[in-house]
């Protein structure tokens, strides 16, 4: 109730202490909006600087992927231990608890699957991203595909007008398709044209030769897919490399839920990206955990 008398008068100005014009944590996004800001730091954790993402959106495109046939037995167990979740607004609705309590990097392009050609996509409605409370929208770009990569790119560059208007990141992901190398070369022009456009991070593969070029060209943060699945060590090392490197964090997919032990595969990679245990630590803690289930 506003009172006209008898209010204290204001008087603790503190003009002697400056106030505090604190950076952001994540490269490339120091100017971003304040909405844009928060949801990025649901995402990743502003101690590690990282983000283990775990993602189940290959349906999408591939139908029912080994290891989620059955997403309320396989995933929902994990979702606990993610930072960020990855999916499709249908899986989001029909198996990811409502109480999860997860920030969502929704799926946010749709079209051919791989029983045709792929990378023929568009985007999501937007109200419905809103809807759901998304953290980050996630288009797919297709750069070098000799026929979709403007619609792909126009996808993510409306994207990017979203995150203006409404606060949403834009988190680009790039598809490289079968006759492209994961080169140094390929993905550093890919993530570039991602950021270049307006992504907020961005989502590629991690190459052996030049990651660290990679990194360092794009202007935005860098998280890295698993791509298909490799035995758990590897799949730890690839984290470790790829964060040694510069990368600020996995968006795993098949790697943790393809392992023999979901459960302590996906600990063992926080322990690599939060924690930054070597190989060798972050596969025993993985041995540890499998032993103890
Ligand atoms: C691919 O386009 C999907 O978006 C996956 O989310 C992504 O590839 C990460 O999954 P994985 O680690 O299995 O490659």
């Amino acid at each position: 109730m506003a009172d006209n008398e008898g209010n204290i008068e204001a008087k603790n100005y503190n003009t002697d202490v400056a106030v505090k014009t604190d950076g952001f944590f994540l490269k490339g996004n120091a100017h971003a909006d304040w909405g844009v800001q928060n949801r990025l730091a649901r995402i990743f954790n502003a101690k590690s600087g990282n983000t283990v993402m775990l993602a189940f959106d290959h349906g999408y495109i591939m139908g029912p992927t080994s290891g989620l046939e059955r997403m309320d037995l396989s995933i929902v167990p994990l979702i606990q231990y993610a930072d960020c979740i990855m999916c499709s607004r249908g899986t989001l609705r029909s198996v990811v608890p409502p109480l999860a309590g997860k920030p969502v990097a929704l799926r946010f392009s749709a079209g051919s699957t791989i029983l045709t050609e792929l990378n023929n996509e568009c985007l999501v409605g937007i109200d419905d991203a809103i809807k759901l409370d998304a953290s980050a929208l996630a288009p797919m770009v297709a750069i070098g595909d000799m026929k979709f990569e403007a619609k792909t790119i126009q996808n993510l560059a409306q994207c990017a007008d979203y995150t203006s208007r409404y606060g949403i990141p834009t988190l680009g992901v790039t598809a490289v398709g079968k006759n492209l190398v994961r080169d140094a070369r390929y993905l550093g022009l890919a993530t570039r044209v991602c950021a270049e456009n307006g992504a907020n991070f961005v989502k590629t593969y991690y190459c052996e030769e030049g990651f660290e070029k990679v990194v360092a060209g794009c202007p935005v943060p860098i998280v890295i897919a698993g791509g298909k699945k490799l035995p758990e060590a590897d799949a730890l090392e690839l984290a470790y490399k790829a964060i040694s490197s510069g990368a600020r964090g996995v968006d795993m997919g098949r790697n943790i839920f393809q392992s023999e032990n979901p459960v302590a595969m996906i600990q063992a990679v926080k322990g690599v990206v939060h924690e930054g245990l070597n190989p060798k630590d972050a596969y025993q803690m993985y041995c540890d955990l499998a032993k103890k289930a």
